[in-house]
């Protein structure tokens, strides 16, 4: 007899243990996710989490969302996001969640790139996604899975039916009524990325492989102030939030070279900012770099505990120090299509939320601190659709064709790297038509080798991403085309 879940859960992200929490104790949940737990964007994540300060505030949030997102989203999600926030903070709070607050116990707010207000909340200083996968994982009371790689999803006449996974290196058939989503984004495929070594685009491989649509492939984002000077591919964030306190951002000799690109300087969107840097070093061939100066150290250590320690362990004294910054990717707001209640279209048992997501709430570039907030909404949206549906009734099929025996080729590696690097190179902050054919090649070219299937499925979304950035000829948000 088949073992079989209520709800599989891929991913053990904020989105995927939002989800868990709301799922009643009694339903048979398992959460899995490919490593450790904590490997997760989540957990990276530093500045805070958006939500409106008061219902006069939603229109507002709204704008600045969909003016960030060069008005390419789907406003009817960005109502829900903005309009659903008030009560999802009050939720979290209510259940323990602790943000930073003042003597009176009052919220802090901070303000990031593009914001009209301070309306971030945060925890720990600058370690608002550890702190709130850390209150998640205590609050889960379902089963979670360490050590699963998903690598198929059963599907059958647009039903799917659970997942085969890589469980402790043992190929394993999950079953389940219904299976979400929470994979992550796409940050591995990029040489220089802010996210957790997990999040490889395997599940939007898997996607692309059965006919299910990734919209919006073309906006990837970058983050602007990224530390990469490390050995490793997760480069060091240094918040926007810092920006949003105000620090400044200097060349060599410490002039403010970003209002040559936009009025707001330093705090214009993240996209125009990380153009500006970009472009600056391209055509003066000088370092940026993150001024602290103006911040008190006591202040400082306090705010940005985190970024503080992590920083002086590679030798840097903040604020008295510079820290050398270039842009990184950062986050993904295309993904697999759902509509609003996560449901894929043409698909039962099928559902998405958080980065893997594409609701159309971020437009073509995500408004900073947006994506926690997305997270956690549309994961109780999903929720609350799931146990809306009665019993799911049926026999299950048999799954026979399994790729457990050719996950890892032998040359897996030196393609993995190649295309890190032509991803960055060629799709990556300023485009071009020629660039873009070139990857092209070089992705159709690796897919012909003899190659494992993990990588076959990153090369799928790579393949998507550039196929969609080929197809918008003009310059929008995170996409940019330069004329060649
Ligand atoms: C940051 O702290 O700068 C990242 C926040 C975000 O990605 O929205």
């Amino acid at each position: 007899m088949k073992t079989k879940y209520d709800v599989l859960i891929i991913g053990a992200g904020l989105a995927g243990l939002y989800a868990a929490m709301n799922l009643p104790k009694e339903k048979k949940v398992l959460v899995v996710c490919k490593d450790i737990p904590w490997e997760c964007n989540t957990f990276y994540a530093q500045g805070g989490m958006v939500t409106a300060l008061n219902e006069a505030d939603i229109p507002i949030h709204v704008q600045d969302t969909m003016s960030a997102g060069a008005y390419h989203n789907n406003q009817e999600a960005v109502e829900i996001l903005s309009r659903t926030s008030i009560e999802t903070t009050a939720d979290i709070i209510a259940a323990g969640m602790v943000f930073d607050s003042n003597e009176a116990g009052e919220l802090l707010y901070t303000k990031e790139a593009a914001h009209s207000v301070e309306r971030i909340i945060h925890a720990g200083g600058d370690a608002t996604g550890r702190y709130m996968h850390y209150f998640l994982m205590v609050q889960n009371q379902h089963q979670l899975q360490k050590n699963t790689l998903v690598y198929d999803l059963l599907i059958e006449n647009g039903r799917c039916y659970g997942v085969k996974a890589s469980v402790n290196y043992e190929p394993t058939t999950i079953y389940a009524d219904h299976v979400i989503i929470a994979s992550g984004g796409v940050g591995s495929l990029y040489a220089f990325n802010t996210n957790s070594r997990t999040v490889s685009a395997d599940i939007h491989g898997i996607c692309v492989e059965k006919g299910i649509e990734l919209a919006d492939m073309e906006f990837m984002q970058f983050h602007p102030t990224v530390f990469v000077d490390t050995p490793y591919a997760r480069k060091l964030l240094l918040t926007e939030a810092l920006r949003g306190e105000g620090a400044f951002v200097v060349d060599d000799e410490g002039r403010r070279f970003l209002f040559d690109y936009d009025p707001r300087g330093e705090l214009a969107s993240r996209d125009i900012v990380s153009r500006g840097i970009f472009d600056y070093h391209r055509k003066t061939g000088k370092q940026a770099y993150l001024d602290f100066s103006m911040f008190e150290e006591e202040w400082f250590a306090q705010r940005f505990p985190n970024i503080t320690r992590t920083f002086a362990a590679i030798g840097y004294h903040f604020p008295q120090d510079k820290a050398p910054i270039s842009p990184a990717f950062h986050y993904a707001n295309g993904g697999i299509k759902c509509d609003t209640n996560g449901c894929i279209s043409g698909m039962e048992g099928l559902y998405v939320i958080g980065e893997a997501s594409h609701t159309g709430v971020h437009g073509a570039n995500r408004l900073a601190s947006n994506s926690l907030l997305e997270g956690m909404v549309f994961s109780k949206r999903v929720v609350d659709y799931i146990l809306a549906q009665g019993k799911v009734e049926g026999k299950t099929p048999t799954f026979e064709k399994d790729y457990a025996n050719i996950l890892h080729k032998k040359d897996d590696k030196i393609y993995k790297q190649k295309l890190r690097q032509v991803m960055w190179e060629d799709i990556g902050i300023i485009r071009t038509t020629k660039g873009l054919h070139e990857a092209k090649n070089l992705i159709y070219d690796m897919k012909n080798k003899e190659i494992g299937r993990l990588l076959e499925l990153r090369l799928n979304t790579a393949s998507a991403i550039v196929d969609a950035a080929l197809a918008r000829k003009e310059s929008l948000g995170s996409h940019y085309m330069e004329s060649i």
